[in-house]
């Protein structure tokens, strides 16, 4: 967390958004980026770099587990990679901060090295669940303990693992991620099954870094041992960024606000199609070639205000738009009629309880729902009040209400905003760039 970060944010109510942003870049593929350049033969240069404080932790910890990264500038990293049993063992606990995708993947990725590691984190990442990672590496022969399924994790490495055929019991990239790096070193070969698709940035990778792959009928299969080749990666700006600023434009774009270079992968694209469903006009220019090795679509996005309708979430599109629901809910907070979200109970055991910070802040600002187990009912209102919503250390949440202020009549106070720069390094700038009245408290 940013020490210089402001704590709270009072945002203007009502007003208009309009202009071209281009948001910093994606969040999973920069922790991917450093870790699989880690792991391979050679220099990995990344452009497009996400220099948020997750990704700087997962920095860190690479670097104390021996890794030389260079960073010539601030969206620009040099990857020394160490090959995949160059690494030492760390003098402490690897602290990844409040980077959930950070611990899980390193977790994947240290069960097979030849030394012990301990991760920790931050208060919200204490609290989250890790056996879904520890207990399909553990069949695969890794040694982990985590207390009472929390961190601080502890992987007592073994260059031992073997390949496992495993059907994960919930559609996790993260999970699926962390099986994948442990898979590399393992003996024979690791076959995953997913409930339902989740983002596949980790296989895209792997291939751009010369690893064979292969996929059918939903299995993933990846036979241990294959060398890492360094590579050149650009990272395309990151659509769960993007986000906030698709939705500001559904609701207040008088004129278009294009958002360049954005990261257009399908499995995390829900968002487009459920604002779609909802009556969005949102025009997508793609952008030949995408970006480069590492094979991740890339589009200018370009956004104007329309009538939104209240739908039901298809569940299908839930794990692809699972980091835009908080805005997504504003989004239904604004629209005519009934939304319903069900399948996403997920968001439970994110950053926060997603659900319940939603269900709090929808309550200030008056506007009618219902928290369900795994989702929500929001009935739809043209304004809503103003007042002072927690954001729970939350930077979706933080962001999510910020838009809301679009639509409502008194301003909005956010509390406790400094996380926006585990993943958007920036935001403040970019909304008031866009026409939020977003002032620092
Ligand atoms: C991520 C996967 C998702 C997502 C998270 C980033 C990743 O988590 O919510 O923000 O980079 O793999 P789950 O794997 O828990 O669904």
């Amino acid at each position: 967390m940013s020490a210089a970060a402001p704590r709270h944010w009072r945002v203007a109510p009502g007003g208009t958004v309009s202009g071209s942003l281009t948001v910093p870049g994606d969040k999973s593929i920069s922790h991917r980026a450093l870790m699989l350049g880690a792991l391979s033969q050679g220099e990995t240069h990344i452009s497009g770099f996400l220099a948020g404080e997750d990704c700087l932790a997962t920095a860190r910890a690479l670097a104390a587990l021996g890794v030389r990264i260079e960073r010539p500038a601030d969206t620009e990293v040099r990857v020394h990679g160490r090959g995949p049993r160059g690494l030492r063992a760390a003098t402490e606990a690897l602290d990844m901060g409040n980077a959930g995708t950070a611990m899980r993947l390193m977790m994947g990725l240290l069960a097979p090295q030849p030394f012990d590691s301990t991760l920790i984190g931050d208060a919200s990442l204490m609290r989250r669940p890790m056996e879904r990672v520890a207990e399909p590496l553990r069949r695969m022969g890794a040694s982990i303990t985590t207390q009472s399924g929390r961190p601080p994790v502890v992987v007592h490495g073994t260059p031992h693992l073997t390949g496992i055929t495993y059907t994960l019991p919930v559609a996790s990239a993260q999970v699926k991620s962390a099986l994948l790096l442990a898979a590399l070193a393992a003996r024979g070969t690791t076959q995953l099954t997913e409930p339902a698709p989740s983002r596949d940035h980790t296989e895209r990778m792997l291939r751009a870094f010369g690893v064979e792959l292969s996929q059918h009928a939903g299995v993933i299969g990846l036979e241990g041992g294959q060398p890492l080749r360094a590579t050149s990666l650009a990272v395309p700006a990151d659509f769960s960024s993007a986000a906030f600023f698709l939705v500001a434009g559904a609701l207040a774009a008088e004129r278009p606000l294009t958002l360049g270079n954005v990261g257009v992968n399908p499995t995390r694209t829900g968002l487009l199609e459920l604002l779609r469903l909802m009556g969005a006009d949102i025009r997508v220019h793609a952008r030949p070639g995408g970006t480069g090795h590492n094979a991740e679509p890339a589009a200018d996005l370009e956004v104007r205000r329309a009538p939104l309708r209240g739908i039901t979430v298809p569940e299908a599109l839930v794990p692809l738009a699972i980091d835009e629901l908080p805005v997504f809910f504003i989004a239904a907070a604004a629209a005519s009629g009934e939304t319903l979200v069900r399948g996403a109970g997920e968001l439970r055991v994110k950053e926060s309880d997603r659900l319940a910070a939603m269900a709090a802040g929808l309550r200030v600002l008056g506007v009618e729902h219902e928290l369900l187990p795994d989702g929500l009912r929001i009935v739809g209102a043209p304004q809503f009040s103003g007042g002072c919503v927690e954001s729970f250390g939350d930077h979706r949440i933080a962001m999510a209400f910020a838009v809301a202020a679009l639509k409502a009549r008194a301003p909005i106070e956010i509390r406790d905003v400094a996380n926006v720069a585990t993943s958007f390094p920036g935001f403040e700038e970019c909304a008031r760039r866009a026409g939020l009245g977003l002032e620092a408290l």
